[in-house]
């Protein structure tokens, strides 16, 4: 099949970005057996004040906008914490690039943008496709936390784990941190959800 030269062209660059990030991921995460990783981070509120509160703890954090990943650098800089890391990325293309060997000790997912017209749900970051590779990548009794203002996400995200043969929700499990993000600060109420991988033998 023949593609347009602007299609070819936008495939160089993912594939460029995505080698980019490789080589990033590569340099960032080199000895480092496993990691915490929060999706969507915006200014990185949380995982900068998580990545204190655990120093043994090598955390992770990406996001698609440049100034919100600007902004959650320039938190990890300001306290000097050499176990955190951030960087512009979409989730698929982060993911795909992660050196293979390396785990996640957890996943969070804070305040997702709800694409609340049923046309747009694919573009939701909770799908079973992202699921099935966290869980792949999550070390035994890892867990996946998500918290959001909007019922109709938080009731996909209950369905979606339901319907997971990896992850089963566990509400007896601790919620890991508390510190408001950008988002939750805008909001009046929210839920939240904590799931665990399934062991499989
Ligand atoms: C509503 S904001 C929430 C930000 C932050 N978690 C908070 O609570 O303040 C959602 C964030 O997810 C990021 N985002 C959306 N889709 C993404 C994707 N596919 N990959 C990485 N980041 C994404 C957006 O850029 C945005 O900063």
């Amino acid at each position: 099949m023949e593609i347009s030269q602007a299609h070819a062209r936008e495939l160089e660059k993912q594939q460029q970005r995505k080698e980019a990030l490789r080589v990033a991921c590569g340099t960032a995460f080199a000895g480092c057996s496993s990691l915490f990783f929060e999706a969507g981070c915006g200014h990185g509120h949380w995982l900068t004040s998580y990545a204190e509160a655990h120093p043994e703890q090598v955390c992770v954090g990406i996001d698609l906008i440049a100034l919100r990943v600007r902004k959650a650098l320039a938190k990890k800089d300001k306290r000097g914490l050499k176990n955190l890391h951030f960087f512009k990325a979409e989730l698929g293309e982060f993911l795909e690039v992660l050196p293979e060997g390396l785990r996640l000790d957890s996943s969070i997912l804070l305040f997702p943008d709800p694409w609340p017209k049923a046309r747009h749900h694919r573009r939701r970051m909770v799908q079973h496709t992202l699921l099935d590779v966290l869980a792949r990548r999550t070390l035994p009794g890892g867990h996946f936390y998500f918290r959001t203002d909007d019922r109709a996400y938080f009731d996909w995200t209950i369905e979606h784990l339901e319907e997971n043969a990896y992850w089963e929700i566990d509400p007896s499990h601790p919620w890991p941190h508390e510190r408001e993000t950008y988002f939750q600060g805008l909001m009046d109420a929210y839920d939240s959800v904590v799931a665990r991988k399934v062991e499989t033998n």
